[in-house]
């Protein structure tokens, strides 16, 4: 697996953050399952529940361009160590993802953790619903 681009892609990304209430800028890139990239970054509000993940939004902006197989994640962050997808992106991430899928997550430092989606999420909840891939 070559990270540099899925890296390079969510580095790109999160320099466009819009984040003045955490200052917490996150980039994330989606590998697709036809070579395609998607990344996002995190979009924040005066609402703070409106806050959208840069990992979702990644994800929707590959759905809305009618890619739904992801096959590898890369999160890029500031912090040491680099930070983890949240609980909701992980959820949201299982509904298109294999429990396999590699993410990376990562910082300009260039600390580096690879996990899986199911060391992040264990015993995800998924219905055996005839989803339409
Ligand atoms: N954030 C992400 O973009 N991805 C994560 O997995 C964790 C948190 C964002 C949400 C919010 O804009 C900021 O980081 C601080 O929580």
């Amino acid at each position: 697996m070559d990270w540099e681009p899925l890296i390079a892609a969510a580095a790109s990304a999160r320099v466009n953050s819009y984040s003045p209430y955490s200052r917490f800028p996150v980039g994330a890139a989606l590998l697709m399952e036809d070579g395609s990239i998607f990344a996002g970054t995190n979009v924040e509000s005066t609402i703070p529940s409106l806050a959208v993940c840069a990992e979702r939004n990644a994800m929707t902006a590959a759905v809305s361009a009618g890619r739904r197989r992801p096959v590898a994640l890369a999160v890029v962050t500031e912090t040491s160590p680099p930070a983890y997808p949240c609980g909701l992106c992980r959820q949201t991430l299982s509904e298109f993802a294999d429990d396999d899928l590699p993410i990376l997550v990562c910082n300009p430092q260039g600390e580096r953790e690879e996990v899986r989606l199911s060391d992040l999420l264990p015993q995800r909840f998924k219905l055996d619903w005839p989803v339409t891939p």
